[in-house]
């Protein structure tokens, strides 16, 4: 099945923080898991380059705003790089390509009669790239920056969002699952309920930007331009092929809580206008907070990932996201929290456990997995951790998902216990029983690595290579318990998560 993955496009105002690293390891999950199923994965990301915000910014550095985006956008590529994101594309609302497209595309809205020219009064914040109204504000602020709006008057091109209320009543009916988790689907729906306004479709006083074409000295606002590239990228990515048919509608778009009015209400609104049928499924996640406040640049309360990943490596950055925080909800993020699931965990629970395997199939066995025959309960457990793990990754609830791998985990932990391999040594009488409990916990750990592989691919490969498994792309098929071939051989050459003494701070 084809399977087109998305983030949303970053802005490139200002260099990435951990909330975006947060959206992008999300879809990179998803996507590696259903690499691993065998799907026709296509995964996208990119930066979003036009508008004031980003016009300003560039000022402000005292560059074009074409420099501008380079370089930060450079960052942003380099950020999708060291989180070993799989993107199969990297798109830039920059490239020729897609403003041509994006130009075609606001045709063909304006050829189904849903564009028309009208003067905007009203408020505007920057920050959002957003026109708000008065009842949006609180207390006379943008409700997501606090920052006060600015007033607006110009003429714009409209597009007749009004005219889609129905249609878009209509796909909401239909598709109860259309936007993910509930709540979001409720909210977004309850947009449509209190009725829609039609939108700007362009902007006057504004330079940085796609030309209008029937009228260029005008520019596309910059979100209709923004949301088009998840349909731009599929025509350009491949030089001389377009991916459109294979890929599109998306299988999953995901993105913030903050920008689900765009994506659940405008973006299929204007798919319906152009002439595309809308994505199959919206993920929309929560805020990564700092005491409670949304991580962002200019609060300053930034959790650097960086960081993170020099002291306790990137696979703790990408296990600690979804693991302490739940998907779809907000959660607050700290370098003490994830010192310790990363001691607890993955040291302990994880890396302890292979050491431990190790080193008894080497002190009893000769260091290769004996022949033996899988712990009956430990194997319908493993079992179940896998499926529950796929049946949540296909309703990307990505912390049960993790949840339901480190059920396996903690039974190998208890079975280890329990059975006591250097009691059975002991007693020549419990040969067999001892191959079977080597057995169990090396094929157990070669299970779990392919169920976890999508979000510790380092530490997944790393297992596998220390129980002598050749299934180093961890396919989906290699999930099931008993496949390890008697005579494989158990070797660490360290630990795999080394266990580190002092928080950041
Ligand atoms: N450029 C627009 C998106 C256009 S998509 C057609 C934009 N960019 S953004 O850089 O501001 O945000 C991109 C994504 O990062 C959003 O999904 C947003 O929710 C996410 N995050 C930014 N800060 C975040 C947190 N503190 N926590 C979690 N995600 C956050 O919006």
């Amino acid at each position: 099945m084809s399977f087109y993955v998305t983030t949303p496009i970053y802005y490139v105002n200002a260099n990435p923080h951990l909330g975006h690293a947060y959206t992008t390891i999300a879809a990179d999950v998803a996507s590696r898991h259903m690499r691993q199923r065998g799907e026709d994965v296509f995964f996208l990301t990119g930066t979003d380059e036009h508008g004031s915000k980003v016009a300003r910014s560039a000022a402000a550095a005292g560059l074009s705003p074409k420099e501008f985006c380079d370089q930060v956008s450079a960052v942003f590529r380099q950020l999708t790089t060291d989180l070993r994101a799989t993107n199969d594309f990297f798109i830039r609302t920059s490239d020729p390509e897609h403003e041509t497209f994006v130009q075609a595309f606001v045709e063909r809205m304006r050829a189904s009669g849903d564009v028309y020219e009208d003067t905007y009064s009203g408020l505007y914040c920057t920050a959002c790239e957003a026109f708000y109204t008065d009842d949006d504000l609180v207390d006379g602020m943008c409700p997501i920056h606090g920052t006060p709006p600015e007033w607006v008057e110009e003429k714009n091109w409209f597009f007749r969002l009004s005219a889609y209320e129905d249609r878009l009543r209509a796909l909401y009916d239909e598709r109860p699952e259309f936007v993910l988790p509930r709540a979001r689907y409720n909210e977004a729906r309850a947009f449509i309920e209190g009725g829609l306004k039609d939108i700007s479709l362009s902007r006057a006083s504004i330079e940085w930007g796609v030309p209008v074409p029937w009228e260029p000295d005008q520019v596309i606002y910059v979100w209709i331009d923004a949301l088009i590239n998840y349909t731009s990228a599929l025509t350009y990515a491949r030089p001389g092929e377009d991916l459109t048919d294979r890929y599109w509608p998306a299988r999953w778009q995901v993105l913030g809580k903050d920008i689900l009015k765009f994506h659940a209400v405008i973006w299929p609104a204007m798919l319906m206008s152009a002439g595309y049928d809308v994505p199959q499924q919206l993920l929309i996640h929560g805020f990564l907070t700092v005491r409670e406040a949304k991580m962002s640049k200019s609060v300053g309360n930034v959790l650097d990932p960086f960081r993170v990943i020099d002291r306790y490596g990137l696979d703790a950055l990408r296990f600690y996201l979804f693991r302490d925080v739940r998907f779809g909800g907000d959660g607050d993020v700290s370098y003490e929290r994830v010192h310790d699931r990363f001691n607890l965990e993955l040291a302990n629970d994880l890396g302890n456990l292979l050491s431990r395997t190790v080193a008894m199939t080497g002190k009893y066995r000769d260091g290769v997995a004996p022949s033996g025959t899988v712990d009956p309960a430990i194997g319908a457990t493993l079992e179940r951790s896998a499926a529950a793990f796929a049946a949540h990754v296909d309703r990307f609830e990505l912390t049960e998902a993790l949840e339901a791998a480190w059920e396996s985990v903690r039974a190998l932990n208890r079975f280890v216990e329990e059975r006591a391999p250097w009691n059975l040594a002991k007693d020549p009488a419990a040969a067999a029983e001892l191959d079977d409990v080597l057995y169990t916990l090396q094929d157990g750990l070669r299970v779990i690595a392919v169920i976890i592989a999508s979000f510790v691919p380092d530490a997944a490969a790393a297992i596998l290579a220390a129980v002598g498994s050749d299934g180093s792309e961890a396919s989906w098929d290699n999930v099931a318990p008993g496949l390890l071939p008697a005579g494989a051989s158990a070797q660490l050459a360290g630990p795999l998560f080394p266990r580190v003494d002092e928080p950041l701070a």
